[in-house]
């Protein structure tokens, strides 16, 4: 899987069987017995001042730390140009995609690996993955793989709107007021894309895609395409429910930055993602997160109005990030900063 074929050259070697490394144990695997149908509210934002609409975004992310988006804003052409982009650089030579790997990148903040940490799992995912760390145009421009960079950057630009309209009102509801810069840095200093590829699966039931987490992120915003494969659970007692594809929607994430920061009001959702035997899949999630140099924990302001005692300790995020990236994908994070 290495030398930049990926799990795509693996797929397209027509297997009929799953390599062992691929193979799940029985518990990670999906079971279709525990699943639930229920629909994922979506929201239409184009109102986004609307005081409705702003109840139903924060409603959301209290109930699933998982909103879903229409008329949000991000155009269809940057969204589709980043797609034929992604699918592109994914069709490239192994040659080519060989000059993007940890190893050989010109950029540390571009990567191409499969699975999530194929150096410590046992079992990986059947997932190959472009990460994308924002650091100035220039770097983008100068270093990140021609085929793809003007549309990631793009889309960057666009989530970067997105996020903050979506912080401001999120916020609003913890009584922070104004997003200052050291909040601003708490909250989304950190900007990364990944272009996720799934490619098709000789036994999908014995593998998974990305197995089951919540994101270390503020907010993520995925573009999860037309294909669905996307699971998530409001808790460890709940059924997973599929969140189906809808056409033009964006699904936005409450990650673990959020969850600490809000004092556990707004709560991170656990998901993972189901790979098929037919179709191959694309996700492009953009996520925002603290620099790493930020110093998170609950909102003063939170704890403030609220009166509640801090549920979570205060933490440099570079701490939590490594925590995060030390292990492999089994369940969201208990959050190991707790008090
Ligand atoms: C992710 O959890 O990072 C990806 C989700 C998806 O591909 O739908
Ligand atoms: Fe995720």
């Amino acid at each position: 899987i290495n030398e930049g074929h990926g799990v795509k050259g693996l797929s397209e070697m027509d297997l009929e069987i799953l390599p062992q490394e691929f193979i799940q144990p029985l518990e990670e695997r999906f079971n279709v017995d525990n699943t639930l149908e229920e629909y994922v509210p979506v929201i239409d934002i184009s109102n986004w001042s609307d005081p409705n609409i702003e109840n139903m975004v924060c409603d959301a992310a209290e109930e699933w730390g998982l909103i879903r988006l229409v008329n949000h804003g991000i155009s269809t052409e940057v969204l589709s140009n980043l797609r034929n982009a992604a699918r592109e650089f994914f069709e490239w030579p192994p040659t080519e995609k060989l000059k993007y790997t940890i190893n050989n990148s010109p950029s540390k903040n571009v990567s191409l690996r499969t699975s999530f940490l194929p150096e410590i799992e046992k079992i990986h995912e059947w997932h190959d993955k472009l990460t994308f760390t924002y650091v100035s145009d220039e770097e983008a421009l100068g270093l990140w793989p021609p085929i793809c960079r003007k549309e990631v950057l793009e889309y960057i630009k666009s989530c970067e709107v997105l996020t903050k309209k979506l912080l401001k009102i999120l916020l609003k509801r913890l009584n922070v007021k104004e997003i200052e810069e050291t909040k601003h840095s708490m909250l989304m200093g950190t900007k990364r894309v990944n272009l996720n590829y799934y490619p098709k699966c000789p036994q999908p039931e014995l593998a998974i895609g990305i197995g089951r987490h919540s994101d270390s992120s503020t907010i993520t915003i995925l573009p999860q395409g037309v294909i669905g494969g996307l699971w998530v659970r409001k808790s460890e007692s709940d059924p997973w429910i599929h969140v189906a594809p809808i056409n033009g929607a964006l699904v936005i994430n409450v990650g673990d930055a959020l969850e600490i920061m809000s004092n556990g009001r707004y709560k991170s959702i656990e998901h993972f993602v189901t790979v098929s035997k037919n179709h191959n899949r694309i996700s492009m999630p953009f996520f925002a997160g603290p620099t790493p140099c930020a110093i998170i924990g609950p909102f003063e302001e939170v704890l403030e109005s609220t009166g509640e005692e801090p549920l979570y300790k205060e933490c440099l995020y570079s701490e939590y990030a490594t925590h995060f990236y030390s292990k492999a994908h089994r369940g969201k994070d208990k959050i190991q900063f707790v008090q």
